[in-house]
């Protein structure tokens, strides 16, 4: 089950270019374009002539031509040509999803219309900033459901074992560090402090720090599926705030449900200390996605235990409380959904 009122990623916007992309979203069959103006649209993959996918047409000017028999569907998914004859047929429609373009992603809303409001999409504009945040990005496919890679990237406890040899550093360490998580109004957020540590090989690699470092963290959740990511590094004791730490970089982290048990990971590396220096974002991306090649070999092996074997039996420890805060987030907004369907 999946919160439908709420944006989710449905694509980067160059993703999307001059040819229709089908997607499956929350479990629908979902077709995204740019009619002749570059205007982005989303709606059910599906023709209103005979169900050929329109992800098979391709784009026109006046919107996107079904592939079948030509029919041309415009970005509010209204047919506005029929092949061969004059008149358009009454009720030739498409479902159209709400779709906003920002921060370099095409956002999506598969629930109620009348609720989606753009002002309620994650604010990123490092990805606007080339030159302050010089970035690279990615989308993964998974095969797991997405709220498994959220609690992935919200439980840092992991980076000291699967990540032993990039990120992570000192397992213990991890489990020491420095935790504050509050809850916000849309999820939860922490500050991780980890002072007076070793870097983690990446870290030398990136910065070449010669001695232990003071290293900070900060994630923020925004429910249903994004994530935030601040991290940065200076000399121990160096007592220098962390917007002018030497080292540092931001992540965005999108899992947008493609079934139960798929999603698509979408997430960018944007370099903030060595901006003048393509390769440094190349090497901090080439690093990170290492990194993640093994979250998702992890998770989705994760997900087929799961799939065979259920939740019995299983334990929580203490570093499961930010996964458990989220995941009654992501339960409170459920149950406001059936509220509100129960109400119409
Ligand atoms: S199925 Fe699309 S035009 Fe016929
Ligand atoms: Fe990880």
């Amino acid at each position: 089950m999946f919160v439908r009122n709420a944006w989710y990623i449905a694509a980067w916007s160059d993703e999307v270019g001059d040819t229709p992309l089908g997607r499956r979203i929350l479990n629908e069959p979902v077709v995204l374009f740019r009619d002749g103006n570059g205007r982005a649209a989303a709606l059910a993959d599906r023709c209103c002539h005979r169900s050929a996918p329109l992800s098979l047409g391709r784009c026109v000017a006046e919107g996107i031509e079904c592939g079948y028999h030509g029919l041309v569907i415009d970005t509010n998914g209204q047919c506005v040509s029929v092949p061969g004859q004059r008149l358009v047929p009454p009720g030739a429609q498409v479902r159209r999803y709400p779709l906003v373009e920002k921060n370099q992603f095409l956002w999506v809303w598969m629930g109620e219309p009348a609720l989606a409001d753009p002002a309620l999409i994650v604010d990123f504009p490092y990805h606007d900033d080339r030159a302050r945040w010089p970035h690279k990005h990615t989308m993964y496919p998974i095969r797991s459901n997405y709220m498994l890679m959220v609690d992935n990237l919200m439980d840092l406890t992991h980076l000291g074992y699967l990540h032993a040899k990039t990120i992570g550093g000192n397992p213990l360490q991890h489990f020491q560090a420095d935790m504050k998580t509050v809850r916000t109004p849309s999820g939860v957020k922490f500050t991780r402090w980890m002072r007076n540590s070793p870097p983690p090989p990446s870290y030398v690699k990136a910065a070449r720090f010669q001695g232990p470092v003071d290293r900070l963290q900060v994630f923020e959740y925004v429910a249903p599926s994004s994530i935030l990511q601040w991290t940065g590094a200076t000399d121990a004791g160096s007592g220098i705030e962390p917007d002018d730490f030497p080292f540092q970089f931001r992540l965005f982290h999108g899992l947008t449900p493609e079934t139960e048990t798929s999603c698509f990971y979408f997430w960018s590396a944007a370099n903030g200390y060595r901006q003048d220096d393509p390769a440094t974002t190349e090497q901090l991306f080439g690093e990170i996605a290492f990194a993640f090649r093994e979250d998702a070999a992890m998770v989705e092996a994760q997900q087929a235990r799961l799939g065979e074997l259920g939740e019995d039996g299983l334990v929580d420890i203490n570093s499961d409380a930010t996964r458990m805060t989220m995941r009654r987030h992501i339960d409170r907004m459920l149950a406001a959904e059936r509220q509100q369907e129960a109400a119409e």
